[in-house]
């Protein structure tokens, strides 16, 4: 079996994730709009397991970090001090061929002409700057007071809020505020599936520090965020950290990395972990007149913390996941005949279903009975999947293709019918060995909770 190139292997998944419900196209009966997507059954699942890991390591299992959840709409005049309002855009050109808008970085050049990466015309429009915010009215009046803005990051009202997290939680420096949430940007040209969306998730972490350890946070974040993908199943050999040069960066940022991802569509931005030093709460402090000053009660010193901030999508990392995660193998079919079998080794932790339970046939009361016995067993303590039609390989395949890492079959020596020994124990099924191994009833949780955890 030839492997498929990078562009057959991504029509695959996107095709996967509709047919098995993991990420439909938004508003699709009614022609799609584009840039925004709705997560399935699966996809939803999978989605939580990622936000509930990051929320774990990066809020709970920490002593030095809140968290915290803002509103989406936002007042105009955070925007304006954050300079969002007036230079937050893409620099944007028109082809007069073909109509397309495009992003500057999108023209291609041959022979030294730039031209239209659709239709190769050459006939452009000179850039202009498109401002990438999602504008609307709060109120019944349509004017320029009621103007509010979706955010186009979690991070502000994050600066916005620091002083009453920081009085409420009663953190000393260096400490962080965490946050889980929606961002709008009205990108030039939605493109390559979920990765470059309109409406996406943000995992954002700003970690507040003294000004002299602004670079050792930012080096110690990089790793910590490069441990996170490994530890959700993404190798360290397909991830990047692109260290941004000078020219590329905001100027207020003293130093900022880009940690990539080989997708099937290229390397590209999976998270920035950028040191933003004290730009934000200056330009809040200013702008507002309030004091967002922290008060060092050892050296009676006031001062503007600075900040370094991961800043990771939700959405590019589902996709980056189930990316990773797609494999073609083979397995025999129920005659033995070797047939090729679509795999998503998703880590146990990120999977949507954890286990499968099947009983060996559907007729049997008994070992239905069984089986859901072992389905009330287990649901308290992860997701499940109940299967009794078709054949056992074929239960199996579905759950491969979806990504479940175990698999539980009920079977006649379960009721103690061929063996007395072997009451109460069922074949567990591991998803990338397929090697099977007989296990007590009672050790299941146990198993089980050990390895999805
Ligand atoms: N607060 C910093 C910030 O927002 P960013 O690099 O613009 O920085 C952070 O965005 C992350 O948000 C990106 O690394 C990416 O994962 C995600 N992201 C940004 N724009 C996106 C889009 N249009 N679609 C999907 N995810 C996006």
């Amino acid at each position: 079996m030839s492997e498929p190139t990078d562009t057959q292997r991504m029509e695959k998944i996107v095709s996967l994730c509709k047919r098995r419900g993991f990420i439909f196209q938004s508003s699709e009966i009614y022609g799609g709009l584009n840039g925004a997507w709705d997560y399935g059954p699966l996809g939803v699942e999978l989605k939580r397991n990622l936000k509930n890991y990051w929320w774990r390591v990066m809020v709970h299992e920490r002593d030095d970090v809140v968290g915290m959840d803002g509103s989406i709409l936002t007042h105009p005049a955070v925007l304006k001090a954050s300079g969002h309002v007036e230079g937050f855009s893409d620099p944007m050109i028109d082809c007069r061929t073909c109509k397309a808008h495009l992003r500057l970085d999108q023209l291609v050049e041959k022979k030294g002409v730039t031209q239209c990466p659709i239709c190769g015309g050459k006939d452009l429009t000179e850039a202009r700057q498109f401002n990438l915010m999602f504008e609307t009215h709060v109120g019944a009046a349509a004017d320029e007071s009621s103007i509010a803005y979706l955010r186009p990051e979690t991070a502000q009202s994050i600066f916005v809020q620091f002083k009453n997290v920081l009085e409420v939680s009663r953190k000393k420096l260096p400490f962080g505020i965490a946050q889980i949430g929606k961002a709008f940007r009205n990108e030039i040209n939605p493109r390559n599936f979920t990765f470059r969306s309109r409406e996406f998730e943000q995992m954002e972490l700003e970690y507040f520090c003294r000004a002299e350890e602004g670079m050792k946070w930012l080096h110690y974040w990089l790793e910590e965020r490069l441990r996170f993908y490994e530890n959700i199943g993404i190798p360290r050999e397909r991830l990047h950290a692109r260290e941004v040069p000078d020219e590329e960066r905001a100027f207020y940022s003293k130093g900022t990395y880009d940690i990539e991802y080989d997708f099937p569509f290229g390397g590209q931005e999976l998270e920035g972990v950028a040191y933003r030093t004290d730009y934000d709460l200056l330009q809040h402090q200013k702008a507002s007149g309030k004091s967002l000053e922290y008060f060092d009660e050892e050296t009676k010193q006031r001062f503007i913390p600075h900040v370094v901030e991961p800043s990771a999508g939700v959405d590019r990392t589902v996709l980056a996941l189930i990316c990773d995660a797609y494999k073609e193998d083979h397995a025999p079919d129920e005659k033995g005949k070797m047939e090729t079998r679509v795999v998503l080794r998703l880590h146990p932790r990120m999977a949507p279903i954890k286990c499968g339970i099947f009983p060996l046939l559907k007729n049997n009361e008994r070992l239905v009975a069984k089986t859901k016995e072992i389905v009330a067993l287990l649901r308290p303590h992860m997701t499940v999947f109940y299967d009794e039609s078709g054949a056992i390989g074929r239960r199996y395949r579905r759950q491969d293709e979806i990504g479940t890492p175990f698999a539980v079959t009920v079977d006649f020596e379960t009721l103690g019918e061929k063996d007395v020994a072997l009451r109460d124990t069922v074949t567990l099924r591991d998803r990338d060995s397929m090697k099977q191994e007989r296990v007590s009833v009672n050790d299941l949780v146990n198993n089980l909770t050990s390895r999805i955890t």
